[in-house]
């Protein structure tokens, strides 16, 4: 009698996450698909993971990264009880939908947002309610109200758009809403406001932050939720006992630390983004104004997902969606100079 157990059905209709293409090691390509920062991490970074104590590897690491909890909330002008770290913050967006929704609850996003969002409800039986964007990328602030969901999750600045609400806006959002609202902040350091300011009045706001772009830590997984302590008490019951390992612990504090590196990326970034977006107009792309490390255009012609295919026979690698809305356009990562100009060498005209 043996047969091949099935999954729970939630998880055998669901057809997963797509990650961006990752190369395999040695290959050679102009990654520009997955927004990760052009820049390797700090100095520090690498010093503080040689000089590791051998002994912290022989122990567990500390359950809730400490150190990194103290270092963030001097950075960050919060208390130590209101930090959540987690395996990126994706990890921290599981904790926070295992945390506040039982299967047969609704999260509501707005569309389009980060795709995983839709990938955590189904794993979890939760219902999805998705409201579009109202135009410009204005929040659509009473429709997601209306959805009487338990949670709004939302990316801001948003991916893959680039585009930025304002934190008046988040406010009102958070001030109509009964449930949760998660603020993904991933991309907040490439951007000139962000929404901490709401926690010191909206109990009911979560902000997400990660390592992986502002602080070119993406491959060793590093991010974390800022919220109401009482909040953040709760997700802790929910993480796994040791979500972090104790190398990227130190690695991530050690990146926190160095601010002065951190900006010279952040600023490198915004001024090819600007470039970058210009040269693009000049060339007949229709650009999304961008407050992330990032561009989502329309491509001249709109067959964008022909484009896509012939940036990667030339091995340069950018994100297609293939998706009503966004079939015109590529989403293209902010490299190094020399990349950007690899990159518009290769587009035709
Ligand atoms: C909006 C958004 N949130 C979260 C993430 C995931 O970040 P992490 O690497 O911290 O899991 C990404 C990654 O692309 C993202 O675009």
């Amino acid at each position: 009698m043996n047969s091949t157990p099935r999954a729970r059905p939630a998880v055998e209709k669901m057809s997963g996450y797509t990650p961006g293409e990752q190369p395999l090691p040695g290959q050679t390509v102009i990654k520009l698909n997955t927004n990760e920062n052009p820049f390797p991490p700090s100095p520090r970074v690498i010093e503080a993971i040689r000089s590791l104590d051998p002994n912290r590897l022989r122990r567990y690491p500390n359950p809730t990264a400490d150190e990194f909890r103290e270092r963030a909330a001097r950075l960050l002008g919060v208390t130590p009880e209101m930090i959540l770290a987690g395996n990126g913050s994706d990890d921290i967006l599981a904790i926070a939908l295992r945390t506040f929704l039982a299967a047969g609850d609704t999260l509501a996003f707005p569309d389009p947002t980060y795709s995983l969002y839709p990938v955590l409800a189904e794993i979890a039986d939760i219902t999805v309610n998705t409201v579009p964007w109202d135009a410009d990328w204005t929040l659509p602030t009473a429709g997601l109200i209306g959805t009487g969901a338990r949670a709004v999750f939302f990316a801001n600045p948003n991916a893959p758009s680039g585009t930025l609400v304002a934190p008046a806006d988040v406010r009102a959002l958070a001030e109509g809403f009964a449930g949760v609202v998660l603020v993904d902040e991933a991309y907040a350091d490439f951007a000139d406001t962000n929404c901490l300011g709401l926690l010191r009045t909206c109990p009911n706001v979560i902000i997400s932050r990660t390592l992986s772009k502002a602080y070119s830590l993406a491959g060793m997984r590093f991010g974390y939720a800022v919220a109401a302590p009482a909040l953040v008490a709760e997700m802790m019951k929910v993480k796994d006992s040791y979500n972090c390992d104790a190398v990227s612990i130190i690695a991530a504090t050690a990146a926190l630390d160095d601010q002065t590196y951190a900006r010279m990326t952040w600023d490198h970034v915004r001024a090819e983004r600007q470039r970058l977006a210009h040269e693009l107009s000049q060339r007949g792309w229709t650009v999304i104004p961008s407050h992330t490390n990032f561009l989502l255009a329309a491509c001249p012609g709109g067959k964008a997902g022909d484009l896509y295919r012939a940036l990667k026979q030339r091995g340069i690698l950018v994100r297609f969606f293939d998706k009503p809305g966004l079939d015109d356009k590529l989403r293209i990562t902010i490299g190094t100079r020399a990349e950007n100009d690899a990159l518009l060498a290769a587009l035709p005209g």
